[in-house]
């Protein structure tokens, strides 16, 4: 058998192993409990045996059973988990052919300079955002509830990048640039640096929880990534590709978006109410002087990329339009945690945004939807 035969069968669910080992003989006893379950073998200590207690379950530094779902303390993450299965989508399903077409022969030089800036920071924060919730926040939740959501948060990161990709790939643009930009433009640097500083302690496995000073720091590193970067960087950062869809321009990568969006806000929303029963449960809030330095440091890179991606504004969108809109988002975004509005008089400068970053299907509106996810309409919006 040659290597991509063999390979083929590896690959066949129903092709039996291409080995010769005899099945393993059957036992009627549950396989994994036998430690729990059984009479132990030799001297060892018997394990204390008892149900689970759900008021025993914390968000973080709990005692119970971590491998145990229900009963449950926080039912809600799991309907975070069901309405996140609603929203199931693959970047292949919608059409990019008019994007091809748009992006070579539409677009004008400054629209282009926009569109392809935004995806170049997309491309690096979706994988800051799937490292970051995979590898640091994850760990440190102990009720599976918030586990199991938070799984699904990593592969829809995953999926998100691939949708860049995706559009990288089908507009033709040269990778080796675009994912590198971010590394020399300052202004798209500002902001992942900035994500990268505020989350690196809280990345470290030893980071310990039990510490009210390193709590504090999770919670407000975690506030930084769920309010900020997922509720008002993402939220505002499709805007100007909206901005274009508005005018019957990059119809497929807008819809993608849309469809990323809708991810994003469910992941906005489960943070904020995880930060917010952490800090109920913990009997702790989140120090004034350090929100107003994360608002502010948030703000000033925000309104730095702005001017650079916008440096010159397209119709009917432009830099200071951006930045006064995060203003109005983060007070949204402010109220829905329960602390103080940073802007108190930023104003809705963009009041389209929510509805575009509502998808809808209506008929014949999003025509470059190949397949209709009719499970999709079930979900609501903030
Ligand atoms: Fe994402
Ligand atoms: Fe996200």
């Amino acid at each position: 058998m040659n290597a991509s035969a063999a390979n083929m069968l590896l690959n066949d669910w129903d092709a039996p192993a291409p080995s010769s080992t005899p099945p393993a003989a059957t036992s009627s006893a549950p396989a994994g409990i036998s430690g729990f379950a059984g009479t132990p073998s030799g001297n060892a200590p018997r394990p204390s045996l008892a149900p689970i207690n759900a008021a025993d379950k914390r968000i973080v530094n709990g005692k119970a059973d971590i491998n145990q779902l229900a009963p449950f303390k926080y039912p809600w993450a799991w309907e975070f988990f069901l309405k996140a299965n609603r929203n199931h989508w693959t970047p292949l399903e919608i059409s990019m052919a008019q994007d091809v077409h748009d992006y070579h022969h539409k677009l004008t030089a400054a629209e282009r300079h926009v569109f392809e800036n935004v995806l170049a920071y997309l491309t690096t924060s979706d994988i800051l955002a799937m490292r970051n919730i995979g590898l640091a926040v994850m760990e440190k939740m102990s009720a599976p509830e918030l586990q199991i959501y938070q799984a699904r948060q990593v592969y829809e990161e995953a999926l998100h990048t691939w949708t860049y990709q995706h559009c990288i790939e089908s507009l033709g643009l040269d990778q080796q640039e675009i994912y590198n930009r971010y590394r020399v433009v300052p202004e798209i640097h500002g902001k992942i640096a900035l994500a990268n500083r505020r989350l690196e302690k809280i990345l470290r496995s030893d980071f310990d929880l039990t510490d009210r000073a390193n709590l504090h720091e999770f919670a407000l590193s975690y506030f930084f990534f769920a309010v900020i970067f997922e509720g008002c960087w993402f939220y505002n950062g499709f805007t100007p590709i909206f901005a274009l869809q508005r005018r019957g321009l990059m119809k497929g990568a807008a819809e993608q978006l849309q469809y990323i969006m809708r991810d994003e806000v469910l992941h906005c929303a489960f943070g904020i109410r995880v930060v917010r029963e952490l800090l109920k449960e913990e009997g702790m809030e989140l120090d004034p002087q350090a929100l107003r330095e994360l608002w502010d440091e948030a703000e000033a890179a925000e309104r730095a990329y702005a001017g650079y991606i916008l440096h010159a504004p397209i119709l009917g969108y432009n830099a200071e339009l951006h930045a006064a809109q995060f203003r109005f988002i983060a007070n949204r975004r402010a109220r829905q945690v329960g602390v103080v509005e940073p802007f108190p008089r930023a104003e809705n400068v963009l009041p389209w945004l929510d509805e575009q970053a509502n998808l809808r299907k209506e008929k014949n509106f999003f025509e470059t939807r190949v397949t209709e996810y009719q499970t999709g309409g079930a979900l609501a919006w903030e």
